[in-house]
């Protein structure tokens, strides 16, 4: 059985290296399994792709695609034409995605189309805001794809509500968190929180690209005016996105900062995962650090109307107040104070959602 997955952004490598972990182990005691990975490109800078690749382990990815950047349909119609070059040549038997990026939704109609089988990892989220591209790539995935594994009950809800049969659908848990468990002690050696003179003290860590936040000159300077204030309070550690600093120079917003907001490039996987977890406070407007936060335990206000992750705002940390900066900036200051919300840990959310996805597909597919 030959298996391919895609990674091709930023969220997608932690969540492909366990998968790959778990079919290593099987293709390890039978070598008629094989499973190979295909890297699209659309991430492509060292600190937005090779540095993930390098802390999980990752090997080099098999098929290189190196679509790169451009309009929505440029980069879908882009790996749809390479990614069908390497299927007619590879012809394997399975093509797995995960998450909700362009890749995803792109190698998934092309496979689609070649009658290859296709498997969506993270299924059946729904923000239900069809202005989020990543809401258009998750319907259209779980629509034409023959395995959905769900890593929180309302995906099923969700998928069942669509009308897509119980037979195709599985709740395993969230392999992005199986990374997370799995690199934990190595995240505890990090010295990240020494290189910003952060170890003790409280600090805040912020992430913000989503388009709806960051590419408007007016909701980028109210959400700057928000970070100011909490700068007044502690340091503001804030890893920038490509879009958001293109967009911060292009605004000139730069000057505007406060000089305890601490701008600094894209940072990799174990480093990143140790600002979460010892952080007092995160703002962001990302789908992963929802989930990582919750597990970690970590307060988290979610600068976005809606979540597809509602699982962390009904038993997590995340708070989702985006539609409301004022009482997002009160939430953030209750939060420094003390105020906390307690949160727990979501079911199945174990660190073993990989080994259960490989053990459904090889007793599904002969
Ligand atoms: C993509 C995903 C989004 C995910 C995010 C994580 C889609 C629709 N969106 O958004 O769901 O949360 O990745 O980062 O797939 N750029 C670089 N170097 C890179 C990559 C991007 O400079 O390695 C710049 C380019 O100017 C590019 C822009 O960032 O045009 C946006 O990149 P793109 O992949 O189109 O979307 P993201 O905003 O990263």
């Amino acid at each position: 059985m030959k298996i391919i997955s895609v990674v091709g952004a930023r969220p997608n490598f932690m969540k492909v290296a366990p998968i790959h972990k778990a079919f290593k182990k099987v293709s390890n005691l039978d070598s008629s399994i094989s499973h190979l990975i295909c890297h699209t490109g659309q991430h492509y800078d060292e600190k937005m792709s090779k540095v993930f690749f390098d802390d999980l382990e990752l090997p080099k990815p098999d098929f290189y695609l190196g679509v790169g950047s451009g309009s929505h349909a440029e980069q879908t119609a882009r790996v749809m034409i390479e990614f069908e070059k390497i299927l007619l040549q590879e012809k394997p038997d399975l093509v797995l995605v995960v998450g909700d990026v362009n890749s995803t939704i792109a190698c998934t109609l092309t496979a689609a189309k070649l009658h290859i089988k296709t498997v969506h990892v993270e299924a059946g989220l729904r923000s239900f805001d069809m202005k989020m591209p990543e809401e258009v790539n998750r319907v259209l995935t779980d629509r034409i794809s023959d395995y959905l594994f769900v890593t929180e009950k309302s995906g099923l809800q969700n998928l069942k509500n669509e009308g897509v049969g119980d037979n195709k659908v599985f709740f395993v848990g969230n392999v992005m968190i199986d990374s997370l468990v799995h690199y934990l002690p190595k995240v505890d050696q990090s010295n990240i929180l020494d290189q910003f003179d952060i170890a003790n003290q409280g600090f805040v860590l912020v992430t913000l690209h989503r388009p709806s936040n960051v590419d408007e000159p007016t909701q980028l300077k109210k959400l700057f005016a928000v970070l100011n204030e909490l700068a007044e309070k502690r340091k503001v550690i804030f890893p920038i996105h490509p879009r958001t600093k293109n967009n911060l120079d292009k605004f000139n917003l730069i000057d505007t900062l406060h000089k305890n907001i601490i701008l600094t490039d894209p940072i990799g996987y174990i480093d990143f995962i140790a600002l979460i977890k010892n952080a007092e406070l995160i703002m962001t407007d990302s789908g992963g650090i929802q989930e990582e936060s919750t597990f970690l335990g970590t307060q988290c206000i979610t600068l976005r109307d809606s979540t597809e992750r509602p699982i962390t705002v009904e038993v997590g940390t995340n708070q989702l107040l985006g539609n409301n900066l004022e009482l997002a900036k009160e939430r953030a200051l209750e939060i420094l104070d003390g105020k906390i919300k307690k949160g727990s840990i979501p079911e199945l959310w174990d660190g073993s959602a990989a080994k259960r996805i490989v053990e459904i597909l090889l007793k599904n597919i002969n």
